[in-house]
């Protein structure tokens, strides 16, 4: 029986993140440049979302580039904004193929135009895929999406579409760049390190935390499945207790 058979298909994550981290490690590890951990980390991105499709989740959102990240060295910066409208050219046919639907949360304005303009034709082009929704976060971080939500939410009360005593956290999450996808169920980091490094801090408040030593370039579909395999063992009880969810599902 294959990983993918072994997968509950009632019970498979419709929102999957991942903090794909240890491009640069895997590269050292062999005596490669940085650079070579990322072309290869972008070969994972390409395995990792077709075996999410296969496996049914709905949406992948990965951790592509943070904004602390813009504080890397230059060149790095630079070769990492190329590598992205490479691969978005190489890939995007094979996306629309697999029904795999492209979108992108951050701050697109920091990106450099080529960048902008590759990644907007790629979530154009690919609008209509039915399978999968892969969201790029790319010049992304959590504190700069609240931050961004809070002066909207503010200038709805000072306009008067909003009232100060109806933001709920409902409101909150209507504000965000993650608005109009499912709640975060799994949340993936590669890598080794045990830390959120600034992404989804809201919407992972009750996913399921899933950390493995796997630098990204080796992460491969079999890792993704164990990931949801155990994820589908963990008893997901939203502040409630076992015995008041064995009864809920008698
Ligand atoms: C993750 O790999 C990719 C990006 C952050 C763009 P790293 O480049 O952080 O790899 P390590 O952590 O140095 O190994
Ligand atoms: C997190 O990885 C960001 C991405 C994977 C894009 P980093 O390698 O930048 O994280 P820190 O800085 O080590 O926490
Ligand atoms: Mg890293």
């Amino acid at each position: 029986m294959s990983l993918l058979d072994k997968i509950d298909k009632e019970n498979v994550p419709q929102h999957v993140a991942i903090i794909m981290d240890g491009n640069g490690r895997w590269a050292k590890s062999k005596g490669l440049d940085r650079t070579e951990g990322h072309k290869e980390g972008a070969v994972s991105v390409r395995k990792v979302a077709e075996a999410a499709a296969r496996a049914r989740v709905k949406f992948l959102t990965l951790y592509a580039f943070s904004t602390e990240n813009w504080l890397r060295p230059q060149e790095e910066v630079n070769m990492l904004m190329e590598l992205m409208v490479h691969t978005i050219a190489k890939e995007t046919e094979n996306l629309i193929k697999n029904g795999i639907r492209v979108q992108a949360i951050g701050d697109l304005q920091r990106l450099p135009k080529k960048t902008k303009s590759a990644l907007l034709q790629c979530i154009e082009q690919t609008s209509s895929g039915k399978n999968l929704t892969l969201v790029v976060a790319l010049s992304y971080s959590s504190r700069w999406e609240l931050a961004n939500a809070a002066k909207a939410i503010a200038v709805g009360v000072k306009n008067g579409v909003l009232d100060e005593n109806s933001i709920t956290e409902e409101t909150i999450s209507e504000y965000l760049a993650t608005k109009d996808m499912p709640e975060l169920d799994l949340l993936i980091r590669t890598g080794g390190e045990i830390r959120i490094s600034n992404f989804l801090l809201w919407q992972a408040a009750y996913a399921e935390l899933y950390f493995t030593d796997t630098f990204w370039p080796d992460f491969d579909e079999k890792c993704l499945y164990e990931a949801i395999l155990d994820f589908q063992k963990k008893e997901r009880r939203f502040g409630k207790t076992s015995e008041q969810l064995e009864k809920e599902n008698q």
